[in-house]
């Protein structure tokens, strides 16, 4: 078997990209007028102005043909058929069936999964009524005002990015806060203002066995938040989530308070699923399943539109043209919109912990590029801190440009005003300021004033930000990183490097808690920072 740089469909792409790496987008827009046109596609109710690339009709056709030598198409099939394409884990990845409408059949092993995900659903949108009613009450008869995620991952960065995402649809008499970090510092500044009579905690863990999770706070344990009370008290102050029914019940959360989900989805993948409790909650189960509406769109996009209109494909396929031919590093995503604030680090875990990997699916080291580093802010704040470097940098950095074209909250010019500066952004990048173009300068300091442009992005625009929306934006990109891997060969459902961290945390945690000195066997750098610990610990 050819590895992936020795196939043609590469090959060819490598003899291209020697070909057509100093265009400028200058010139590439002025030989063809039509270009917008020509590189926008739309589908699932979001525009993708991909003509700021640099990229020729004959780029996109060789971008084409690499998909369809890596099958695209047919990985993707055998992903919504069920099969085990997590190969390290023998697992199904399913997350497409987390929003497939009721009636839908979804099998894995022979078991159709969809009536399961309703079901779910329906004991989700029974209980967040309750809560957002004020039915549901607290051990001492006061109404829920306070809902805590605690959380860390897939358990907390999609709940959280949603629920900033989706405030202005949340009920804002509600309180909502994440807990993630172990660092003490997280569970304080979350709590410290609210009444634990009127606090309900989500406990969010696939697994319920993951360190930070599992140590704030237990139910039923001496403390402020946690009083040993009446068993009643955490029946009404504490709920969980998980795949992991025993070790729910050994936390000492009556499972008659779990909301299920499976081992066929993905942490990263699992927003969608009962880990989104907190944000129907937040939202209103309505608000949550035109959510999940806008998650299927782009999934029927993806299954169904030919990959020169397929907007993730597209994108998969522009990321590996930059990471792979360019050298590109990263991928910034900067969103224009105050409420997608977590939107890149959203993706950073989507994307960074999905095709960080170095072995493909065969497990041979792989003898070329794989995921890029993703990172970002929102417009207009990252203008005025790190966008110089993107204009007038020595690195190629591609950025994608998230906008909407419909306020949430009107006020005065601002909406126009940042929409102008999405604009300009993308045309700055791509076009730059040559020598000759006004404002003149003195001759001495043109060379600090020109910007040499052909900064490659994508635009991607939506009407405005609403839960369908932010359903389809982030099947967009979940799409998109499986179309990379796909290509890269690589397994985009595990994480197996981010284990070995905790192993060697979970020696060390003994070590520092010791009451003797521990024997140390670490190399000497880490046993003198667990002695320094340890001794201003002690002193
Ligand atoms: O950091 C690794 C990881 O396993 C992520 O993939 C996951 O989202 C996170 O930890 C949290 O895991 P859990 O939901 O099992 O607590």
């Amino acid at each position: 078997m050819p590895t992936l740089i020795e196939t043609p469909a590469w090959q060819a792409l490598e003899a291209h990209h020697a070909k057509i790496k100093d265009a400028h987008l200058r010139e590439l827009f002025a030989e063809d007028k039509n270009r917008a046109a020509k590189f926008t596609a739309e589908g699932a109710g979001l525009l993708l102005d991909y003509s700021k690339n640099r990229i020729t009709e004959e780029t996109l056709a060789f971008l084409i043909d690499l998909a369809k030598e890596r099958k695209i198409a047919e990985r993707r099939d055998a992903m919504f058929a069920g099969e085990k394409i997590n190969v390290s884990e023998n697992r199904a990845v399913l997350h497409v069936a987390l929003r497939a409408p009721r009636g839908e059949v979804i099998e894995t092993d022979g078991h159709d999964v969809v009536p399961d995900v309703h079901a779910v659903l329906d004991r989700m949108a029974a209980f967040a009524d309750k809560v957002r009613s004020g039915e549901w009450k607290g051990h001492t008869g006061k109404r829920i005002k306070n809902v805590i995620n605690i959380g860390i991952g897939g358990s907390y960065l999609g709940p959280e990015m949603a629920y900033l995402a989706l405030r202005p649809y949340s009920d804002r008499d509600m309180t909502f806060r994440f807990v993630s970090n172990v660092d003490g510092a997280c569970f304080d500044e979350a709590t410290r203002d609210l009444d634990p009579e009127e606090t309900l905690f989500v406990i969010s863990s696939k697994t319920f066995t993951t360190l930070e999770t599992m140590t704030t706070p237990r139910p039923r344990a001496p403390g402020p938040w946690t009083r040993s009370g009446p068993k009643d008290a955490v029946a009404k102050h504490f709920v969980a989530v998980s795949t992991n029914t025993e070790g729910v019940e050994k936390f000492g959360i009556d499972t008659a308070n779990m909301f299920a989900f499976w081992d066929w989805v993905g942490g990263r993948y699992s927003m969608d699923s009962a880990i989104g409790l907190s944000t129907m909650i937040a939202i209103g189960p309505d608000n949550f399943r035109d959510l999940l509406a806008g998650f299927h769109e782009m999934d029927e996009h993806f299954r169904t539109a030919p990959p020169e209109k397929n907007l993730p494909m597209l994108m998969g396929l522009l990321t590996v043209w930059y990471n792979n031919f360019f050298g590109a590093q990263t991928l910034a995503v900067l969103p224009y919109s105050e409420h997608m604030k977590r939107f890149p680090a959203y993706l950073q875990q989507l994307q960074m912990e999905s095709n960080g990997k170095h072995v493909d699916l065969a497990a041979a080291h792989v003898n070329y590029q794989t995921g890029p580093i993703i990172w970002g802010e929102p417009g207009t704040d990252g203008q005025h801190s790190f966008y110089q470097l993107i204009h007038q940098g020595t690195k190629l950095i591609p950025c994608d440009l998230i906008g909407f074209l419909t306020p949430l909250r009107p006020l005065g010019r601002h909406h126009d005003l940042l929409m102008a500066n999405l604009f300009a952004q993308a045309e700055a990048l791509a076009f730059g300021k040559t020598a000759a173009e006004p404002p003149s300068s003195p001759p001495a300091q043109t060379p600090y004033r020109v910007t040499e442009g052909n900064r490659p992005t994508n635009m991607i625009l939506a009407e405005r930000l609403d839960p369908k929306t932010l359903g389809r934006l982030v099947a967009l990109y979940e799409h998109s990183v499986f179309t990379q891997g796909a290509v890269w060969d690589i397994d985009s459902f595990d994480q197996w490097g981010v284990e070995l961290g905790k192993v060697l945390a979970n020696r060390i945690i003994p070590e520092l808690e010791a009451k003797d000195p521990p024997k140390l066997t670490h190399d000497s750098s880490t046993n003198a920072l667990i002695e320094r610990y340890r001794k201003h610990k002690l002193s």
